[in-house]
């Protein structure tokens, strides 16, 4: 509609609206008074009206009743505050609902969050107040029907971290995170055991609410440096352990080259520790930082075959450990000289100092540290050489030794 032909609707609605409302008072005067909103709502309260955009304007009247606000008989103008139900019709376009008004708080604890901050920037996609609690149904978090009750949780950050084509459009970070967090130890816990009973984790447990950042702001629950007291919350037993170990260690003095939790769990596909799928991988996360290593490891037996996908056999862990990693010259270690045996007999029962004498990580390549292990492979190298090189030789003597005969058949000489 062009704005001076809505201008002018708008002026005739509101005079038709003025004179029925002076009918109205003229004619039932023992009537109590009708409440403000429902002069807003006999424009609004048509489901199917539309803006001169196209934009729905509808409200709906029950559902807005039954809100927290609504209950509280709020207003249409405590949020609309630059509309009076005394200069009517209003402008065709408004300034944003003002929570701040009642909610000063939260709206500047949003201001500094990753969304508030994406907002102010321009990003129309970036969570407002109304994208997790609602507009005009907004509930109590404590309802079980409120957007923002633990158990919806995962579904309303999901309209948008779990919106693939979504995701796609406007580059959100880390991908479909619903679908991946649904599919975790987490979230099926939280899932099968409806919700905060579970004891287990939804977003926001892990990220916080007014007070989401980014990963890469320091401040942030997800930092890097803040992931270890954050899990530990309720994995503590895990993380006093963690503490103990070299990684922990040196994570705690914030050398970021040492893992956290979500470098060998992930944060949000984290599966159960004994799931066969998750062994597998976490010797890849090793073996990201540790190259030699899980090079030397996939050279042996035991590399071989959990490269399979089977872990009967040792995976890095079984060795060394998971939360408690030392390295092998401190005694407490898995692998310290002390423990070794053990360790082995853990699978292999007749395991004795002999048997644990054989370096899984062994490296042929170098003479220093494995001088037995460099020179049987420079023997065997040779040995292959000699027995090629020997019967190289061999076959072709054998084979212009052939053609001689052959030649000598043809010509009719005799053959020895
Ligand atoms: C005479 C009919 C009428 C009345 C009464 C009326 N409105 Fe509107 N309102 C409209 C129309 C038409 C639009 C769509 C404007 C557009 O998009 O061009 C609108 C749009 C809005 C919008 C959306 C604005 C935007 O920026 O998209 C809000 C919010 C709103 N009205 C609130 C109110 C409130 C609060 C009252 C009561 C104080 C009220 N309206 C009374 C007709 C009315
Ligand atoms: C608790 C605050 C609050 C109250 C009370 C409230 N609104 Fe809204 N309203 C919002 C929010 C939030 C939006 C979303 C757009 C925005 O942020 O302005 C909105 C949007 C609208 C829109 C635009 C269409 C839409 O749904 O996006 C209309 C029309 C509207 N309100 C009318 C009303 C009317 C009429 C009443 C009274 C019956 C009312 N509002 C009461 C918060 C409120
Ligand atoms: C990213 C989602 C998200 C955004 C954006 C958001 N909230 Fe919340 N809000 C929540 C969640 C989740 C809770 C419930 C927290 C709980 O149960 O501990 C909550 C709780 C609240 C509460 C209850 C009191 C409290 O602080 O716990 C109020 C009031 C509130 N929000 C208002 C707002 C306002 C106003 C805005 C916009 C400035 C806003 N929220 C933006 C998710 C959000
Ligand atoms: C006129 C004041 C006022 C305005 C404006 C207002 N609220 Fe509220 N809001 C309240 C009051 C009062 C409560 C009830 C608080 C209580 O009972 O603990 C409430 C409750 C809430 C709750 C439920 C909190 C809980 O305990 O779980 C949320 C969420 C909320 N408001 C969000 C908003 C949002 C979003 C806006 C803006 C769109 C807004 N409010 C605008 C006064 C207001
Ligand atoms: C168990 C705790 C936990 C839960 C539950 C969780 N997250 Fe995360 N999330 C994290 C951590 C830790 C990071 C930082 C990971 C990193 O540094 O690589 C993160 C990162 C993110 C990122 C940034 C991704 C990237 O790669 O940049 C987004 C977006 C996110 N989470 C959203 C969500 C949403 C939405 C949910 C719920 C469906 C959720 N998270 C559930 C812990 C959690
Ligand atoms: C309306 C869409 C929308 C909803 C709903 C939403 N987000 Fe976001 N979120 C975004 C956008 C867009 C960004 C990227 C902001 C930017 O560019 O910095 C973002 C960024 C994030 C980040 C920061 C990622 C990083 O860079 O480390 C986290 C964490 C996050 N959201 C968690 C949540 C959680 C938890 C919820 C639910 C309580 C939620 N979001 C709900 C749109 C949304
Ligand atoms: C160096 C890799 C690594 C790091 C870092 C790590 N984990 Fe683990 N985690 C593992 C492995 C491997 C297992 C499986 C151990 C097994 O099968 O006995 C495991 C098992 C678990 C388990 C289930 C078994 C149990 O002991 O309860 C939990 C819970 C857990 N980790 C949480 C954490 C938390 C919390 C942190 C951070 C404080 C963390 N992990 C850091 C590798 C790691
Ligand atoms: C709100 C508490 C809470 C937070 C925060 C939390 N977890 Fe958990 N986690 C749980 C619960 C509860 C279980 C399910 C335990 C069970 O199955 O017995 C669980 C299960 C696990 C398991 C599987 C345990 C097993 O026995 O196999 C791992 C691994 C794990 N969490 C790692 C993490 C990591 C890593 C983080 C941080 C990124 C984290 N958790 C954050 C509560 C939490
Ligand atoms: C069969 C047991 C076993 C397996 C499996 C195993 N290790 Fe080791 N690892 C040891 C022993 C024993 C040592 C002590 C040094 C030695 O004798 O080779 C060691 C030493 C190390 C060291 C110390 C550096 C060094 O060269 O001394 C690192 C790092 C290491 N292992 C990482 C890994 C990673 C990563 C994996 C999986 C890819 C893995 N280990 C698999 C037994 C094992
Ligand atoms: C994010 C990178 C990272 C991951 C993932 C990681 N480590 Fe480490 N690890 C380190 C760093 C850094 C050190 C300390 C420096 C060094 O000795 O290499 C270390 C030290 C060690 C040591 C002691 C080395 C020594 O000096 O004797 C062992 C053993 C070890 N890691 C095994 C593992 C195993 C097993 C896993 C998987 C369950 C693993 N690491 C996962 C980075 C990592
Ligand atoms: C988690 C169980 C597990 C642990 C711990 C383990 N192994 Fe093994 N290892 C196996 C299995 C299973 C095989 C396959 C052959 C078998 O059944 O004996 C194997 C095979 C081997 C082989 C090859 C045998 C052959 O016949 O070629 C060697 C050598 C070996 N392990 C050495 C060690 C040493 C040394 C240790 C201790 C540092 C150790 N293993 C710890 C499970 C383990």
């Amino acid at each position: 509609m062009h704005p001076p032909a809505l201008k002018r609707l708008l002026r005739v609605l509101g005079a038709a609206l003025f004179v029925t409302a002076a009918n109205v008072a003229a004619a039932a005067p023992e009537k109590p008074a009708a409440s403000p909103n429902d002069t807003c709502l006999m424009c609004h309260a048509d489901m199917a009206a539309k803006g001169s955009t196209g934009k729905a304007i509808g409200v709906d009247k029950a559902k807005f009743a039954t809100s927290v606000h609504g209950q509280m008989q709020f207003k249409c103008t405590d949020c609309h505050s630059d509309v009076s139900i005394d200069k009517l019709p209003h402008e065709p376009k408004l300034k944003p609902a003002n929570c701040a008004a009642c909610h000063e708080d939260q709206v500047k604890l949003y201001q500094a969050t990753v969304h508030g901050k994406a907002k102010a920037k321009g990003n129309s996609v970036a969570a407002t107040c109304g994208d997790c609690h609602g507009t005009h149904d907004i509930l109590k978090s404590n309802n079980s029907a409120s957007r923002t009750n633990f158990a919806n949780i995962e579904s309303t950050c999901g309209a948008c971290h779990g919106n693939d084509a979504l995701i796609a459009k406007a580059n959100l970070p880390g991908g479909n995170i619903r679908s991946q967090y649904h599919d975790s130890v987490h979230g099926q816990k939280t899932n099968a055991k409806g919700g905060a009973a579970s004891g287990a984790p939804t977003c926001t447990s892990c990220h916080g609410t007014h007070n989401i950042l980014a990963k890469a702001d320091p401040k942030s629950r997800t930092a890097h440096d803040h992931i270890m007291d954050m899990c530990g919350g309720c994995h503590q037993r895990v993380r006093s352990n963690f503490g103990h170990s070299l990684h922990g260690q040196l994570r705690q003095t914030g050398m970021s080259a040492a893992p956290d939790c979500v470098d060998c769990h992930s944060p949000h596909r984290i599966q159960p520790h004994n799931a066969t799928r998750f062994q597998v991988q976490v010797i890849n996360e090793c073996g990201n930082c540790h190259k030699e290593q899980i090079e030397t490891y996939r050279d042996t037996f035991h590399g071989q075959v959990t490269q399979l996908g089977f872990t009967r056999v040792a995976t890095c862990a079984s060795c060394h450990g998971s939360h408690e990693i030392l390295p092998a010259s401190m005694p407490a270690s898995m692998v310290s000289p002390e423990n070794r045996v053990t360790t082995c007999r853990q699978c292999h029962p007749n395991a004795n100092a002999n048997f644990a004498m054989y370096s899984p990580h062994g490296n042929a390549h170098d003479r220093e540290r494995w001088p037995l292990l460099y020179w049987t492979k420079k023997f065997m190298d040779w040995l292959l050489i000699g027995v090629f090189a020997f019967f190289g030789i061999h076959t072709t003597l054998w084979f212009v030794r052939s053609l001689r005969v052959v030649r000598a058949r043809r010509a009719g000489r005799p053959t020895d």
